[in-house]
């Protein structure tokens, strides 16, 4: 009797062996995005591709790739369907680091694909080891006994859901790359019931974690206007209402900086600009608005030079004549237009509503903070000025910017 259930118990675990032995197929389980991802590549010279993704809902959608760089490879990025029953899986092709757009590629989901708290893909990609249609990198390259696997994870963006094939994504938070071990993930037997477990593949020096995908252009873009419209712009108008008047180069001095300062922000902004469908076409109100004033900065700083040469320590006609006038209202108008566009920018960034409102208490700060300041100044210097008959309109003629000394007589020797 003992011996006939050690035979028993001896065949139901060569017989678990079996079963276990049909699945030939790459498993990963990674941990920090809670996503399993299988790979099986059918024996049965069709050259499909079986795969099973499965990730958190919460983001914007859960994307494989076959290569180890985004560029010409395929791609193929799934995310819950519109009625938010399923998911769609769209496969994809960018020739660079930038949002990959739809590509016709034959894909069929099977049963197990679903919406629930995961988005699961479980499907067939057809014919796509080895793509016939350039400009695709062979997804498994030939004679290799292993192939890279790109992974990535979208930004948790409330509730995105879609058919489009074509639906505009983000940039991913989170990536990965692995490699499957081919001959082990050939067979007939499907990706059979993926699990949390981690089989037949290695890892690119060894290192299996997630790697957060930084977004530095974006930050520095971000932070470097937020500096020069909360901090340089008022400094530099402050400079030019006030001390400007008796040192004209301050204001050349800070207004350079200030100039220079934007267009070293505007750089990052324009490079990550390239990396997605919407703002490629720099055509969004952001980068329209952005764009226009960087334009106008340009403008007024020659003419700021132009007005300087045409004074050369001689009054222009009326109160600092009206070429002045333009100058400073121009640099008045740029400072509200950087403010505006600021918030503009995190709006087409999707950041939090925190991050928003923190942006206007700080930008409305600096108004309330300005205005006794800029008041208690303006007394200041009517204060000492002499009085000549121009005085009597001081009220209408806040001080402008490049408002210099010529006016005043105070000589630039
Ligand atoms: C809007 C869409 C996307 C944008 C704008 C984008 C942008 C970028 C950029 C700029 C990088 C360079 C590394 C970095 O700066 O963090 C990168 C790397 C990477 N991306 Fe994407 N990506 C997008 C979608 C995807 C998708 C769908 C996948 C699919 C798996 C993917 C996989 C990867 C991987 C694995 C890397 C690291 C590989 C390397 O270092 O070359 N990306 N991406
Ligand atoms: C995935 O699809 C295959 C083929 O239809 C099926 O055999 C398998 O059981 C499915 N896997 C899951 C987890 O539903
Ligand atoms: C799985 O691979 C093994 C070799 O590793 C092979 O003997 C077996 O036939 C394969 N299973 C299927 C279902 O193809
Ligand atoms: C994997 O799944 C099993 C069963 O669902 C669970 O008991 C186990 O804790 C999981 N392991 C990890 C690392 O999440």
């Amino acid at each position: 009797m003992a011996s006939s259930l050690r035979w028993l118990v001896l065949y139901l675990i060569s017989q678990l062996h079996l079963v276990l032995a049909q699945i030939n197929a790459s498993n990963i389980f990674i941990p920090e995005a809670n996503t399993i991802i299988a790979i099986n590549l059918p024996d049965d010279g069709s050259n499909d591709i079986n795969f099973y993704v499965s990730s958190p809902d919460w983001y914007q959608y859960s994307a494989i790739g076959f290569g180890s760089s985004m560029a010409n490879s395929l791609m193929l990025v799934m995310y819950p369907s519109a009625d938010r029953k399923s998911v769609t899986v769209s496969p994809r092709f960018t020739n660079g680091n930038t949002e990959p757009t739809h590509r016709p590629v034959r894909i069929t989901l099977h049963p197990g694909t679903e919406l629930t708290t995961q988005m699961t893909a479980n499907g067939t990609c057809h014919s796509c080891r080895n793509l016939q249609a350039a400009p695709f990198n062979p997804s498994i390259p030939a004679n290799s006994p292993t192939a890279p696997v790109m992974f990535a994870v979208g930004p948790s963006s409330g509730a995105f859901s879609s058919d489009d094939l074509d639906a505009r994504i983000r940039r991913h938070v989170a990536h990965g790359i692995f490699n499957i071990d081919v001959f082990k993930s050939t067979g007939s037997g499907g990706v059979g019931t993926p699990t949390n477990v981690t089989q037949h593949v290695t890892f690119p020096d060894g290192d299996s974690s997630l790697k957060k995908s930084s977004n530095k252009a974006a930050t520095a873009h971000g932070i470097l206007f937020a500096i020069a419209a909360l901090a340089i712009a008022p400094f530099d108008t402050l400079v030019a209402a006030f001390l400007g008047r008796r040192w004209p180069k301050l204001h050349i001095a800070s207004g350079s900086i200030y100039f220079l300062f934007v267009l070293g922000a505007m750089v990052p902004g324009i490079v990550i600009s390239g990396q997605h469908v919407l703002t490629a076409t720099m055509g969004t109100g952001h980068q329209v608005l952005g764009l226009l004033t960087v334009a106008v900065m340009v403008v007024m700083v020659g003419w700021g030079f132009v007005v300087r040469k045409k004074a050369g320590g001689q009054e222009v006609a009326g109160k600092g004549g009206w070429m002045k006038q333009v100058h400073a209202w121009g640099g008045r108008g740029i400072w509200v237009a950087l403010l505006v566009n600021n918030g503009l920018g995190l709006k087409l960034s999707e950041q939090t509503r925190l991050l928003m409102l923190g942006y206007a208490v700080l930008a409305g700060g600096v108004f309330v903070f300005l205005i006794p300041i800029y008041f208690c100044l303006w007394r200041c210097t009517s204060a000492r000025k002499p009085k000549t008959a121009e005085e009597d309109h001081e009220l209408y003629n806040m001080p402008s910017i490049y408002d210099h000394e010529a006016r005043f007589g105070y000589g630039r020797q």
